[in-house]
């Protein structure tokens, strides 16, 4: 935060602005404002952002704007790319826009480039990538590879797994599995479709010391070695990590080793070695176009205006809605099946970086902080909680994302009915639906005047509930990127108005340790008694259950 009572102003400017401003009737805003999409959306290339359908006005826009000055967004910003450690409570930069960057970019860590670390990795992947798609690089009885299997959790997971998904209409290289629960079913049910012969394993893990990985990784290798003996680990097992050292030590070679960096966040590695199974998929020429995709919005972010930006003007709103309005949670419906793992990867971006209570300075943050993210895909949301969304008691802006095209075109006339829902859901929740309204229309069905009467009141949508749509053209790696690369930078600016840290997670922690000291307990029933009742009485009931 730049200056407190800079802060405060601006909060209390907005505060006071919502408060007196009478409530804004998103009809009346259309139909008064003819122009309001024009003022309240912006293009950056074939992507649109539509926030036009949020209760905001230029004024709203302007003291937000102001908020982010005061707060100092645009410097903490420029530190980022400046590679300075912005996640200080563990002293590292944040530059994972470097992994993107064209090789020729200016990216330094403590004054040391790190653009040549980079490409000679990406170009080690490539290389990789390239033998085991053609067939140059065979299994331990020389038959080509048909599967990979990427074990990892987390960051090291949900972005090979999310994007492997979304870009299926580009895959023409081996089929790709991600294993990530530490509930044995995860690792079984994927061995039980494999051959050990035609399949690869990518042990991705930032840090090499993840428990889930660690030991799907041990029973992913004791599954290969006991059909094809243990010299069959070089040519089936590959690793991605920053810790070299206990990848050698797992028995991993170390040409088979794919490094990143510290700098480097779990939730925003999917651009780094971590993609190696994206690249896998869809090959090195789609894995840049991905990687293109976010640096084009790397650019954006860094250099247009805030009025302009739509990282920045995506994070601006989401605060106002999260601080000011006090909606708790937010939806994203991608009307895309392929997004389908979005959602959850969001949630750890987004849930992740700014679910803390605490400044960057250790005070207590001032104003509530990252809302609960979820969502589904359309159109199925809409059969399950969309009810919630359009007649509960809470408010939950929506984030709907559309593809103007789809992949089949074969299919047009399922596209045109996803999309037409996508944008009636939008037009619902704004529009809403009167007690007049909802009367005439059972009069029209034929309804008598009493059951018209007990009908309407349930019938009625009340309508002002704010969305944001994206549209891009069609889902292509680099539209992908780019769009990843928004909800990157849009969480970023969330981080920096709520004043805190968003690149450790420290909040994952203490669950962790507590496993590993119950594991034990568990495993022999020694020292339950000491925790306490409730968690004592569980783990009876389990120990109990596998003694029968
Ligand atoms: O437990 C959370 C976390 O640390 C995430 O931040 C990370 O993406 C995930 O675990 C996996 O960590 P690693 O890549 O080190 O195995």
């Amino acid at each position: 935060m730049k200056d407190l009572e800079a802060w405060r102003a601006a909060i209390a400017a907005l505060e006071d602005y919502h408060q007196a401003r009478p409530e804004m009737d998103m009809r009346q805003a259309f139909a008064i404002d003819r122009n309001r999409f024009d003022s309240f959306s912006l293009s950056l290339d074939d992507l649109l952002l539509d926030y036009s359908k949020c209760a905001v006005d230029e004024a709203t826009i302007e003291k937000l704007i102001r908020l982010a000055d005061a707060m100092g967004v645009r410097e903490m910003r420029d530190a980022m790319f400046a590679g300075e450690p912005i996640n200080t409570t563990e002293k590292r930069a944040v530059l994972h826009t470097a992994l993107r960057a064209p090789a020729d970019a200016d990216f330094a860590v403590g004054g040391e480039d790190v653009m040549a670390g980079i490409h000679d990795v990406l170009d080690r992947m490539t290389t990789f990538a390239e033998r085991v798609r053609s067939g140059e690089h065979r299994g331990q009885t020389g038959q080509p590879i048909t599967d990979i299997v990427n074990i990892g959790i987390g960051g090291s997971d949900l972005g090979p797994a999310m994007v492997t998904g979304a870009l299926i209409p580009y895959h023409d290289g081996p089929r790709c599995h991600f294993v990530s629960n530490v509930d044995g079913a995860d690792m079984a049910d994927t061995l039980a479709r494999l051959t050990p012969a035609t399949t690869l394993f990518i042990v991705a893990s930032k840090t090499f010391t993840t428990i889930e990985t660690m030991t799907n990784a041990k029973t992913a290798r004791d599954w290969l070695t006991d059909m094809l003996g243990r010299e069959a680990t070089g040519r089936h097992f590959v690793a991605v990590s920053t810790a070299l050292d206990k990848v050698a030590d797992f028995g991993i070679a170390e040409e088979n080793v794919f490094g990143f960096w510290d700098w480097v966040g779990g939730r925003y590695s999917v651009w780094s070695a971590i993609g190696l199974s994206v690249m896998l998929a869809v090959g090195p020429k789609n894995f840049r176009a991905f990687l293109d995709g976010a640096h084009a919005m790397d650019e954006h972010f860094r250099h247009a205006e805030p009025r302009q930006n739509m990282p920045m003007l995506l994070g601006l709103i989401g605060w106002w809605h999260r601080v000011i309005c006090g909606y708790t949670s937010r939806a994203v419906i991608p009307y895309e099946q392929r997004l389908s793992r979005l959602p959850a990867y969001l949630q750890q971006l987004d849930m992740e970086s700014n679910g803390k209570a605490v400044k960057r300075n250790g005070r207590p943050a001032l104003t509530e902080t990252g809302p609960v993210v979820w969502g589904e895909p359309g159109t199925n949301g809409q059969h399950a909680f969309f009810q919630l969304l359009h007649q509960g008691t809470d408010i939950i802006p929506v984030e709907f994302i559309l593809s103007a095209r789809g992949h089949e075109p074969d299919l047009e006339a399922h596209h045109e009915l996803l999309l037409a829902n996508g944008l009636a859901q939008a037009e619902a929740l704004m529009r809403g639906r009167t007690f007049d309204e909802a009367l005439e229309q059972a009069y029209a069905a034929g309804m008598t005047e009493e059951h018209a009467a007990a009908v309407a009141p349930h019938r009625v949508f009340p309508g002002d509930r704010p969305s944001i749509t994206l549209i891009q053209d069609l889902l292509t790696p680099f539209a992908l990127g780019r769009l990843i690369g928004l909800y990157e930078h849009r969480v970023f600016v969330e981080g920096a108005l709520f004043g805190i840290n968003s690149f450790d997670q420290w909040g994952v922690e203490l669950g962790k340790e507590l496993a590993t000291a119950l594991l034990p307990v568990l495993r022999t029933g020694e020292g339950v008694d000491e925790r306490d009742g409730s968690t004592a009485n569980l783990v009876k009931r389990i120990r109990a259950a596998a003694e029968a």
